[in-house]
């Protein structure tokens, strides 16, 4: 009910009276005003005025399956929603649930993280009180070697979110960074259990640095969140709620697709490698070239000097310009 008081609260411009509530939801005078001292308590500011009814003031940066849910406009991503104040990691808890319950599109979110996971081994700062953990469960009926791509669409999910909500225009550092003003604002980090033909679950673990005012000094150089570049706060659940929506739209035409073909243009033109000089640290051997975009299986095109292209399938590639590469 929490859920749904919340949403009627948010739709409406002027004051909400107890008698209005209480007929759209079937519930009585007195279970509304429970759920409104609830709220008061969370933090929300309600102002209640006598004849006139309740009116929500301000919703502070709140994180809970309430405040998420009543701004979810999704079919199916993330209407199996579990929240945590504090765990190890969201994509070890997503994995368990995947596993358990099996339910597609379910979505851990957490306020901090004691052991978030970066990739390649990597750890992920995971403070409380500013920045978004989540990881989506998904059972995808493709091939397990197209399961990568996800990483792609979430990425590009993200920066649609974000512009949505705040305005500001992200890019993605292929494949899977997010970078506002040449520093990093996302890291998606994508893992699967599968058999050789048949994919169990995928679990895509996405951070977003939202109100971080500082970040450690190792990747202070290198980091930053949507508050430092705006200069404000921003609502956490409101990004979570718009990058489930655009992910469930991009993930449909995906699966339709069965590549990224659907997508590419929306995702080439977030790129900020294209055109860019690149260097590819393939452990075959680096090399450098100019970045002309990804193919519909997510591969990033590099031109080399001598004119030839090559598909670069995965690894870590630095931007001129992007993270200190001058
Ligand atoms: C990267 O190294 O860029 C990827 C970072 C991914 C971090 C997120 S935070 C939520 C989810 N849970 C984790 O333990 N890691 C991912």
């Amino acid at each position: 009910m929490k859920t749904e008081i919340l949403k009627l609260l948010r739709e409406q411009d002027g004051y909400l009276s107890g008698q209005q509530i209480c007929e759209t939801l079937g519930v009585s005078r007195t279970a509304v005003w429970k759920v409104m001292n609830q709220l008061k308590e969370e933090g929300y500011q309600i102002e209640a005025v006598p004849n006139k009814g309740y009116h929500l003031l301000q919703t502070p940066d709140i994180l809970s399956v309430s405040e998420i849910e009543s701004r979810l406009t999704t079919d199916y991503m993330a209407r199996k929603l579990y929240y945590y104040d504090v765990t190890d990691s969201t994509n070890t808890d997503c994995k368990r649930y995947m596993e358990e319950e099996g339910v597609q599109g379910t979505l851990v979110v957490a306020d901090m993280q004691r052991a978030g996971k970066g990739r390649r081994g990597r750890s992920w700062e995971s403070p409380s009180g500013h920045a978004i953990f989540m990881s989506l469960g998904l059972k995808p009926e493709i091939s397990p070697n197209k399961a990568s791509m996800l990483t792609l669409v979430m990425a590009l999910a993200v920066c649609d979110g974000i512009a949505e909500v705040t305005g500001q225009e992200t890019g993605i550092k292929w494949p899977n960074d997010v970078v506002l003003h040449q520093k990093k604002i996302c890291g998606i980090l994508t893992e699967m259990s599968a058999e050789l033909d048949y994919i169990n679950h995928v679990i895509i673990g996405v951070g977003i640095n939202v109100n971080q005012t500082e970040f450690p000094e190792e990747i202070a150089k290198t980091a930053t969140s949507l508050c430092i570049e705006m200069g404000h706060p921003v609502q956490r659940a409101s990004v979570i709620a718009a990058v489930m929506s655009y992910f469930e739209n991009y993930y449909e035409k995906f699966i339709q697709a069965g590549d990224l073909s659907a997508i590419l243009e929306e995702y080439n033109d977030r790129l900020v490698n294209r055109n860019a000089q690149v260097r590819v640290l393939d452990p075959k051997g680096e090399f450098s070239g100019t970045a002309l975009g990804i193919n519909k299986s997510g591969e990033l095109l590099v031109k080399k000097e001598d004119g030839s292209v090559t598909e670069v399938y995965a690894g870590e590639v630095s931007v001129r310009g992007i993270y200190g590469y001058v």
